[in-house]
């Protein structure tokens, strides 16, 4: 495994790799949802890369980019084990004076975009620019920001981008809690208000699969589940983003956010 530090040393080991190369771009603190992109990855190309930088931009005034986990060496080892081929550990990527990717109004500026305002736009600026370092053929993202995962989608379309963006699906521990590097910050007790997200997301499923389809009563079902967790939102969007009165089966994603203590969790489910 190559790791690199510096642009110059990017450019040194990803002109050595002629052939199909399949990115995940991460903030580091990896854990086994990491692991299935880069599992993926290796199926799908003949290299993987793997970036780690806790962007600067996506983090809002108050939010937790100073205290964000931050595990190198345990990150490094992860890597290495789980067969990466270049490791792309920048110390900064951003200059003065310059231009950034703007999130469409839309999408920038409902759910996630509503309450981290400027979010996306520093997720989109990074992420093209991460793009245009690695240049891969693929790229990979979990489904569990589906937010993101859309909103890239639409970069990737808008803007040309001659990469495939592979949406993975999320992984979860076997109580049912979606893996995030953030479920770092839960204390014991907090883990176990933290299942309440995942459990509403499969009561949801359950009442769909008993054709319930107004989702007003889904809502008000993951609600009552939610108790008494703060609520940021409950949305029930289709593919697009779009509010839905009632369930469309194969176009629909539920998503929540949610926080425990002081920690902010978001789930989705798509249906
Ligand atoms: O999903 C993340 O970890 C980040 O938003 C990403 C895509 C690596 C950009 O910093």
């Amino acid at each position: 495994m190559v790791i690199a530090t510096s642009r110059e040393e990017l450019s040194a080991a990803r002109q050595n790799m002629r052939g199909q190369i399949g990115f995940a771009p991460t903030m580091g603190a990896l854990h086994a949802g990491h692991l299935s992109l880069i599992e993926r990855a290796k199926k799908e190309n003949d290299f993987v890369a793997l970036s780690i930088y806790v962007n600067p931009t996506q983090f809002g005034a108050g939010e937790d980019f100073a205290r964000y986990p931050r595990k190198k060496e345990a990150d490094i080892a992860l890597c290495r084990a789980a067969g990466v081929d270049l490791l792309f550990m920048p110390e900064n990527l951003y200059g003065a004076n310059e231009p950034i990717v703007c999130a469409p109004l839309i999408g920038a500026s409902i759910l996630e975009g509503e309450i981290r305002r400027g979010h996306f736009d520093g997720v989109l600026t990074i992420v093209t620019k991460l793009f245009n370092l690695i240049k891969p053929m693929r790229a990979y993202f979990g489904k569990k920001d589906a937010q993101q995962l859309w909103l890239i989608q639409n970069m990737v379309k808008s803007f040309f981008m001659d990469i495939e963006i592979v949406a993975c699906e999320t992984t979860r521990e076997n109580n049912g809690l979606a893996l995030s590097s953030r479920n770092a910050y839960l204390s014991k007790s907090e883990k176990t208000d933290a299942l309440k997200l995942s459990r509403s997301l499969f009561e949801a499923s359950r009442l769909i699969k008993k054709n319930e389809t107004k989702t007003a009563a889904i809502v008000a079902a993951i609600l009552d589940i939610l108790q008494p967790l703060k609520v940021d939102y409950i949305a029930i969007v289709d593919r697009e983003f779009n509010a839905l009165e009632t369930i469309k089966k194969g176009e629909t994603i539920i998503l929540i956010a949610a926080r425990v203590g002081a920690t902010r969790l978001i789930d989705n489910m798509w249906i």
